[in-house]
């Protein structure tokens, strides 16, 4: 029996940047990206913009505080790719897809994301060095 495809879209590609505006004033003159959406996410002490691109984002991210995630990321291995968001239909069964296959899930449950989103994020350890945050609209 096959498994059923979880995965409808990518969602956004992350990007660890610390300096935000700078960033987004890069993104807007080289590629002529505009910011939709701007948001500070208190509970993972992230400031994130995101940068329409087709159906997808461009999602460029910087801490709020030196104990965030994402400073903690930046402070070992500097600027660049963070994680890569899918879009799901279903973030509870894309989660119970992810156990049986043997990853490793950083969110046990489904939690509320940014734009009103329902999230859970995959470990990048079990799956093959990338972080992988499942995205439910
Ligand atoms: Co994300």
């Amino acid at each position: 029996m096959g498994s059923p495809i979880h995965l409808t879209e990518i969602d956004h590609v992350a990007i660890a940047v610390r300096d935000l505006d700078g960033a987004i004033e890069y993104y807007s003159q080289a590629f002529g990206c505009q910011v939709e959406h701007r948001e500070l996410v208190e509970k993972d002490g992230v400031e994130e913009a995101l940068l329409k691109v087709a159906d997808s984002y461009v999602q460029l991210l910087t801490p709020t505080r030196d104990d965030s995630p994402v400073a903690r990321f930046l402070d070992s291995k500097g600027e660049g790719l963070h994680h890569v968001g899918y879009r799901v239909d279903n973030c509870q069964e894309a989660i119970e897809a992810v156990r049986e296959a043997g990853g490793r899930l950083i969110d046990e449950v489904p939690r509320p994301g940014s734009r009103g989103t329902t999230i859970a994020f995959v470990h990048p350890k079990g799956s093959f060095g990338t972080l992988i945050e499942l995205v439910q609209e």
